[in-house]
């Protein structure tokens, strides 16, 4: 038998496949999807019930390690991350150093990449306890680190963690408790939040992940991996599409333009105008996490008591777009981001987190992928091939 890379050298066969919509990278175990059938399961549980029983941490174990944790598997991981949830004291004039008004994208990716200048002895792909160690460091501190950011755009003091605190309540905490005043927990809030970070832990090789595992796949540390996953996420093609969709609403609500006349500019395509939380590279019937993220939105507006025009603007879009031939016919439903901007608002946090809850919510994925990537002997050093389209050899002129 010859495989393709052997044949690729020898006959100089290649395929050229923009946004690698029809190119596998990699074989893996971790999530399933069937894009025309609205089907996303990880490792073979289906995403409505994960996320109906399960919590993040225990998503993230099974992500991870493969396997659904036994009750005392899971009580020491919990445990673990909570005993890593500080940060260096040092890192406070990380924090010091950068604008108020910096994107917390930015905070989060340069602080993950400053995060493992701490931790120089732990850091090599190929040994098992430092792969371990980061892990647990990763999904500890990259909440605290996150709700950091926040803190520092609003000019607050940054909390201790609280690690006698569930995970999702100790975030919650350090990013709406104050010095003056206690964090009260709201079990409407927490659930959502919950739900919503598990709907985001994976979804197979797409960019941010593919970026992870294409940096990893150099032997760089968990770390450096990660950092630039969260780079990927950042673009509004990606996760910050949330932040998107909300900007989109509000800038439909005050131009006062109306939902049908902004439909007509995007089917036009104006100046590149889309409808941000719309449209899949692999969902091309319907996202079963929008499906999942619209209920909520319902549920937490209704229960915090929130009335929102956003999310009135969000469902007259949706009606719109799903009745129109433009949308119809390029298979362009609703994605997970579509609502989800509209519940995390709800929740208090600005519109420039919500990228960022993201990345806490693709964190579990990330290191999975990061560590199967790692333990597969079939892993090579990712390395594209290009058509090359310039200029033959040429002379450089005399001088
Ligand atoms: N609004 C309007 N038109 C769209 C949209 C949209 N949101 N998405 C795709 N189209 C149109 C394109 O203009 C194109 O039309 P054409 O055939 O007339 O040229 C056609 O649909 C196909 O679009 P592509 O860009 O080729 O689709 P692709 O699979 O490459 O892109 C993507 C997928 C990036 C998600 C795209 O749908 C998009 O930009 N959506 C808006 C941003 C967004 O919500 N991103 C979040 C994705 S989910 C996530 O990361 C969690």
């Amino acid at each position: 038998s010859i495989d393709i890379s052997t044949l690729t050298k020898q006959t100089g066969f290649t395929t050229l496949d923009y946004g690698f919509v029809n190119t596998s990278a990699t074989r893996s175990s971790i999530t399933y999807i069937d894009g025309d059938k609205g089907i996303l399961r990880y490792r073979g549980y289906p995403i409505d019930q994960i996320a109906e029983n399960s919590t993040y941490l225990e998503t993230a174990w099974l992500l991870i390690y493969g396997e659904l944790p036994t009750p005392t598997e899971l009580a020491e991981f919990d445990d673990r991350i909570r005993h890593h949830t500080l940060l260096h004291e040092d890192l406070k004039s990380f924090f010091d150093a950068l604008p108020h008004d910096a994107h917390p994208m930015s905070v989060l990716s340069a602080g993950i990449s400053a995060l493992s200048t701490y931790y120089q002895d732990s850091l090599d792909p190929r040994n098992p306890e430092h792969v371990e160690i980061s892990t647990i460091r990763l999904l500890a501190k990259l909440p605290v680190m996150a709700a950091y950011a926040h803190k520092k755009s609003l000019g607050q003091a940054f909390l201790y963690p609280d690690n006698s605190l569930s995970f999702i309540d100790n975030f919650l905490r350090l990013n709406f408790g104050t010095m003056a005043e206690p964090y009260v927990i709201n079990p409407v809030l927490s659930k959502a939040l919950e739900r919503l970070l598990i709907l985001h832990e994976d979804h197979e090789q797409n960019a941010s992940t593919s970026t992870v595992r294409l940096v990893g796949s150099t032997e760089a540390n968990m770390f450096a991996s990660i950092s630039a996953g969260i780079n990927a996420l950042y673009g509004p093609l990606h996760g910050g599409a949330n932040e998107a969709v909300l900007t989109m609403l509000a800038q439909i609500r005050d131009s006062g333009e109306g939902v049908e006349k902004f439909v007509e500019r995007v089917k036009n395509k104006e100046a590149g105008v889309r409808l941000m939380g719309f449209g899949h590279r692999v969902y091309k019937n319907y996202d079963p996490r929008a499906k999942l993220v619209k209920e909520a939105a319902d549920e937490v507006l209704a229960a915090l008591g929130v009335q929102d025009d956003l999310l009135d603007i969000a469902k007259e879009l949706e009606a719109i777009a799903l009745a129109d031939e433009y949308f119809i016919s390029r298979r362009l439903y609703p994605n997970v981001d579509f609502y989800t901007g509209v519940i995390y608002k709800a929740m208090g946090f600005p519109t420039r987190m919500f990228t960022v809850l993201f990345a806490i919510g693709r964190l579990p994925g990330w290191i999975a992928h990061w560590r199967e990537m790692q333990t597969d002997p079939a892993t090579k050093i990712g390395r594209p091939q290009q058509l090359y389209l310039g200029s033959p050899e040429r002379e450089f002129p005399a001088r």
